[in-house]
Order: C-alpha cells, then sequence, then structure tokens
C-alpha cells in the first residue's frame, strides 16, 4: 500500500489538470465514452418499451434482465459531461446550468431504479406504469439539453 500512495496521487493530479477530467486522456473519449452509455442504455429501454407496448411478448425474466442494465448503465454517462468536454450534440448549457442538468441526471437514475423494482414485481401493469416517467425524463433531457 506504502508504495501505491504517491502513484495514485500522481494519477489523481495528473487528471484534474486535463481538459476531459479525470477519468479521460482527450475529450474525444469522454463524448464517445457518455455517447456509448447513452446507446447501450437506449437498445435495453426500448426492449422494455416493447414488451410494454405489446409489440414484443411480456417474459418477466428478460424484464429484469434488462432493467438491471438500464439501472447501472443509467449511472455511467455523467462522468463523460466533465469540466472542457463540450461536443457531441451536447448542448453547451449543460455546461452553463449544471444544477439542472444534474438533477435531471439524478431523476433518471431515480427512475431506472423503480423501472427494476417494477420489473421485479413480475407483471406487465407495473412494468409499463414505470416506463412512462423514464420516458418523460429522458426526453426533458434531450428536449433542453441535447442538439437536434
Ligand atoms: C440528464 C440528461 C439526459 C437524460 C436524462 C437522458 N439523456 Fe440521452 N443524451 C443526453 C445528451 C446531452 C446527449 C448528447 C451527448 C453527446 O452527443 O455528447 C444524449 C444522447 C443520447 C443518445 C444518442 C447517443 C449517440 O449514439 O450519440 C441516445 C440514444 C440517448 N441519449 C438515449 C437516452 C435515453 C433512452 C434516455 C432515457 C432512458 C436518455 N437518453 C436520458 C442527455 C440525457
Amino acid at each position: 500500500m506504502k508504495t501505491l500512495a504517491p502513484l495514485i496521487l500522481f494519477a489523481a493530479c495528473g487528471g484534474f489538470s486535463m481538459s476531459a477530467g479525470a477519468q479521460f486522456a482527450k475529450t474525444e473519449d469522454a463524448i464517445k465514452y457518455r455517447q456509448s452509455a447513452m446507446f447501450i442504455q437506449s437498445q435495453h429501454v426500448a426492449r422494455l418499451g416493447a414488451m410494454a407496448a405489446g409489440r414484443v411478448p411480456y417474459d418477466a425474466t428478460t424484464a429484469v434482465a434488462n432493467a438491471e442494465a438500464v439501472a447501472e448503465i443509467s449511472k455511467l454517462p455523467w462522468a463523460g459531461f466533465g469540466p472542457g468536454t463540450e461536443g457531441g450534440k451536447a448542448q453547451p448549457d449543460i455546461w452553463q446550468e449544471q444544477a439542472k442538468f444534474k438533477e435531471l441526471g439524478e431523476r433518471l437514475m431515480s427512475d431506472t431504479q423503480k423501472l427494476l423494482v417494477a420489473a421485479k414485481a413480475g407483471n406487465l401493469d407495473a412494468l409499463k406504469a414505470a416506463m412512462g416517467p423514464l420516458g418523460e425524463t429522458c426526453k426533458t433531457c434531450h428536449d433542453n439539453f441535447r442538439k437536434k
């Protein structure tokens, strides 16, 4: 442990001085990361949406597996929106109205936790009820913070 400490400190300081924030070597990596997380999330949400809409048969096990993925992935994109990572389809307002953006991110994570609880309830009505607010949260944030 003793020998590791200076290394960790070094990594942390080096990270903070970079425009892309602590986790990413380049701004492009941060953008790609958050877009990838959003994309994967949307694929799992779409599968649940298809079930909720009756386009594919309801299957409780599949619903839980997808809801678990969504609950985890919804935690990820935010690290990709660090200081100085403007670009992609992200509106510059994200960096001007950080509190509002953060609040919507937190709302998403709370919605996806509720979705997981609903999926585990094992019935289609619970799943349907949880999908509505989640979709609304995606839309609200995109309307405010994503370029057309
Ligand atoms: C707190 C804000 C916020 C929430 C909530 C949010 N998104 Fe996004 N999303 C964004 C922003 C900003 C971008 C553009 C990122 C970029 O291009 O750098 C984006 C991009 C995307 C993309 C395009 C990714 C790509 O390949 O470029 C998809 C798909 C997406 N979001 C799906 C979703 C879905 C589905 C939900 C809800 C389950 C959701 N988003 C919730 C802010 C949000």
